[in-house]
């Protein structure tokens, strides 16, 4: 029987408030952290939002969702998680932002919690050795949404233990979601089959193949995908499909991930998807409109 009851969370962006989201209303006890209040706060109100979505669709009731609710705390010092059982971190895909973390995280916590990283692209085994318990960290990559998606991909570092792999995959199964066992590679599966398809569709439009509309349109109704490539990438968040592309060129060292030089301006542009209303779309018009 596992011991995690309660679970920390560090960054409230959409995954952080997605993973807290599935584990309050799983029964779990929830303290999130971020750099500011106002991220805080934010997190928590659309949380709120997206379970009053579930309850209108009745897939939660009203109690469920007020007891859930009451939970969540949040903090913005690492010192919030002196009594988790269990530490998921979601901050920004950047190792040595997430190396620093790690760093500040580990005297906060107590010596049998378990660390987990829901990075999407960067190496276990590295993240691992920058705390002071390698044997007691994994990779727990949660799809974006959270609360709908119901992949997790399990990564183990050269040094976890099975009493580590075993609770993180209980936790997973007592969420509700299923399990994929992946190898520390750059990228697990998903992302190293997923995001060279996004950078191949930005590559499409920047050689001028085709515009933002007839590529979404092609793979949509062509191949069947529920969402068109470079809507998908605005919803990730171009920063993030840059940082994984980057990783996986690096890391693979083969010219084939080489991300495209549009995706890098976009980026540096701060036009980084859904997150701050413009990517590839412009989502200050209802419908957004293609920006190319
Ligand atoms: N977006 C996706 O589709 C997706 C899917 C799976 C995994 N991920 C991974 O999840 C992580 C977060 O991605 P996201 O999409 O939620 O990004 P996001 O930009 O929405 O959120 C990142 C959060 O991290 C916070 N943060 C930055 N520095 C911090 C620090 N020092 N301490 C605490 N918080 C800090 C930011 O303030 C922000 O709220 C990344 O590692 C990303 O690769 C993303």
């Amino acid at each position: 029987m596992s011991t995690i009851k309660k679970i920390g969370i560090i960054g409230a962006g959409q995954m952080g408030s997605g993973i807290a989201h599935v584990c309050a209303q799983a029964g779990y006890e929830v303290v999130i952290s971020d750099i500011s209040p106002e991220i805080l706060q934010k997190s928590v109100a659309a949380i709120s939002k997206n379970m009053d979505r579930q309850v209108q669709k009745g897939k939660l009731t009203e109690a469920d969702k007020t007891a859930a609710i009451a939970r969540i705390s949040t903090g913005s010092d690492l010192s919030v998680f002196h009594d988790a059982d269990l530490v998921v971190e979601a901050a920004t895909e950047n190792e040595a932002l997430k190396r620093e973390i790690f760093k500040k995280l580990v005297p906060n916590l107590k010596p049998e919690a378990l660390i987990a990283t829901n990075t999407s692209s960067i190496s276990i085994t590295r993240l691992a050795a920058s705390t002071d318990r390698p044997s007691k960290f994994m990779g727990m990559h949660f799809m974006n949404p959270v609360p709908v998606m119901q992949l997790v991909e399990l990564i183990r570092g050269i040094a976890t233990d099975e009493a580590t792999f075993s609770a993180i995959a209980e936790l997973t199964a007592n969420i509700g979601k299923t399990a994929a066992v992946a190898e520390d590679f750059p990228a697990f599966i998903v992302n190293r089959i997923l995001l060279p398809m996004i950078n191949e569709a930005v590559y499409t439009l920047y050689e001028g193949v085709g515009g933002v509309q007839a590529i979404d349109t092609a793979l949509k109704l062509g191949a069947n995908h529920p969402m068109g490539p470079l809507e998908l990438a605005d919803f990730i968040g171009l920063d993030t499909c840059l940082a994984v592309m980057q990783v996986l060129y690096e890391g693979l060292a083969d010219s084939k991930y080489r991300p495209c030089p549009l995706l890098v301006k976009y980026v540096e542009a701060g036009w980084v998807g859904r997150k701050v209303g413009r990517g590839f779309y412009d989502y200050s018009k209802n419908p957004p409109v293609p920006t190319r």
